[in-house]
């Protein structure tokens, strides 16, 4: 078989050819970093799922072992789903994952190295006394999955969740165990909510209150802490989470009174992203996210190139200083690739200017931009009777829709002459209830490529939405930045420092390699300065992807 290069990545995880999707089991153990996921060892559409292993020493160049887990046994011989490691003391680490039987009933099962002193953990058991979870008759059988990371508590108990749905309210249940081998569900699900359907990969941790520079551990325990609970609804394919209150003598996990829990709920990532997993790292002390940047390409075509899905650049997780978000940031490793470097400092850019970043790669690129906008007296006004989500506020007022302060941004993955490109942009409006800004940030895929649909069906479609997110700053000193990291067919953005992030997979037609050009743009009234703009060229890690640009 062969590959199709010209949208691989650069810089991002991706294996050599096939399909990929949820990352499972992220773990830091005796010097590598350990990333195994969903993989199709067999072609580029899901099937066949293993979990497939890579190792690293800096999150940045991978080698890739043999598959860790696959079905072998009567408990898995159905499919070996997503999971989560637990390093138990006296034992290492042991996988936990979601085995499928002959019949497909979602069970959990466990998975321990052969050899715990093997750094590569390479070769792995799985015991006779699986599975240690078996849905009851109140439970549904083929919606039970994705077992987290398990923590252990002062009352001498291991806790896990496990995702789940009734009667379409989306459930974490948590099981408990004292030996991490014998598992009691708890008898109430530590968290629920009505009409949001099944909760796929649960993901839950503390946050500190007070130190926003590290991350916490599963089992710290603190006062001045909050929990985080994320959920994968498969319904949406949209994530969301909420911060919260974890009480661990009652095991109910209760969401801030702010924090919306629901379709429109906060969101780690609000572009192509889903099944994503935190992990703590041992050797940094911070909390790292990985997350599946899924496919935006129609399915035929997946098949013809011979690869689909890739993993985001892992980001560090923290709590915001206003404590009613999480922040995140690319890992300071991947700085390491960054090669050739162009700046612009003090440049106006008028309305219906547009810059060309000039001497850079602009297909594999890290930049950063930071744009004082000045006196928001011309922005917009924002309704707040507005029943507006973001999403179709950005499909409104796309990139060339004039507005008042902004859209300003960065143009990605673009041809000259602008038939194809890939916007990332902010649109600032006055709130009239609150007279603060509103600002708006989109990643809008729809003009990415002239590729046309190949028929109706969702299958045969491009999926190119008009991504976006609010971005919540005051502006009191007048500056917004915004990082983008691009590499061919996928564009990953972080606003205001990773208050609010977007990630777009696009496939454009022209646009590709050392066809590609990067601008910044303005199409506000309100003339917009770049204060400082940083660009890279990207080197690709010694596991290239691309092929060379
Ligand atoms: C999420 C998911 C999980 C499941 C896995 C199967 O993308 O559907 O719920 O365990 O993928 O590959």
């Amino acid at each position: 078989e062969s590959v199709n290069h010209l949208h691989r990545t650069g810089f991002h995880f991706q294996p050599p050819k096939h399909w990929i999707n949820d990352p499972n089991g992220p773990v830091y153990y005796k010097g590598f970093y350990h990333l195994f996921y969903q993989y199709n060892p067999q072609g580029a559409v899901w099937g066949n799922i293993v979990w497939a292993h890579s190792v690293s020493k800096d999150l940045v160049n991978w080698e890739a072992l043999e598959p860790a887990i696959y079905p072998s046994k009567w408990f898995d011989i159905g499919g070996t789903w997503s999971g989560s490691i637990t390093i138990v003391p006296g034992k290492g680490p042991v996988i936990l994952y979601t085995s499928l039987n002959q019949n497909k009933t979602q069970m959990q099962s466990y998975a321990i190295p052969q050899d715990p002193s093997d750094p590569y953990l390479r070769k792995w058991i799985k015991p006779d006394d699986n599975p240690i979870a078996v849905p009851d008759w109140t439970m549904n059988g083929s919606e039970f999955r994705d077992p987290t990371t398990a923590w252990f508590s002062k009352d001498g108990h291991w806790r896990t969740l496990v995702g789940s749905v009734r009667k379409h309210r989306g459930i974490a249940y948590i099981y408990r165990s004292r030996d991490f081998k014998h598992w009691v569900k708890a008898k109430h699900p530590v968290h629920s909510k009505e009409r949001t359907g099944m909760w796929e990969c649960p993901d839950f941790f503390p946050v500190s209150l007070t130190d926003f520079n590290n991350g916490l551990d599963l089992d710290y325990v603190g006062p001045n802490t909050k929990h985080v609970l994320k959920v994968s609804l498969d319904l949406t394919r949209y994530e969301y989470y909420t911060l919260g209150k974890y009480d661990s003598k009652k095991d109910r996990y209760v969401p801030d009174g702010d924090s919306p829990d629901g379709w429109d709920g906060l969101r780690f990532d609000y572009g192509n992203f889903y099944a994503s997993k935190t992990f703590f790292d041992y050797k940094k002390n911070r909390r790292i996210l990985w997350g599946w940047a899924n496919e935006s390409d129609t399915v035929d075509d997946d098949r013809l190139k011979g690869w689909a899905g890739l993993q985001v650049i892992p980001r560090t997780v923290l709590l915001d200083s206003s404590k009613k978000q999480l922040v995140f940031w690319p890992i300071e490793e991947i700085e390491s690739l960054r090669s050739n470097y162009v700046r612009m400092n003090n440049h106006d850019i008028k309305m219906g200017q547009r810059l060309e970043v000039k001497g850079i790669t602009p297909a594999k690129a890290d930049v950063e931009v930071t744009f004082y906008v000045g006196s928001l007296e011309k922005a917009e006004t924002f309704d707040p009777s507005f029943t507006f989500k973001p999403f179709d506020l950005c499909k409104l007022k796309g990139s060339n829709v004039t507005g008042g302060v902004g859209p300003f941004g960065l143009i990605t993955l673009a041809t000259p002459d602008l038939e194809e490109y890939t916007p990332v942009f902010f649109r600032v409006f006055k709130d009239t209830s609150t007279h603060k800004p509103k600002v708006l940030m989109c990643s809008d895929a729809r003009p990415s490529t002239l590729k046309q649909d190949q028929g109706p069906s969702p299958k045969e479609k491009m999926y190119k939405p008009s991504f976006a997110g609010f971005v919540d700053v005051d502006l009191s000193d007048g500056r917004i930045s915004l990082r983008s990291l691009i590499d061919h067919s996928v564009v990953e953005n972080f606003g205001a420092l990773g208050k609010t992030v977007i990630t777009s997979r696009v496939y454009p037609v022209k646009a590709v390699k050392e066809n590609a050009h990067l601008y910044v743009f303005n199409n506000g009234t309100q003339t917009v300065n770049v204060e400082s703009l940083n660009a890279w060229s990207m080197d690709s890690p010694s596991q290239m992807n691309d092929g060379g640009l």
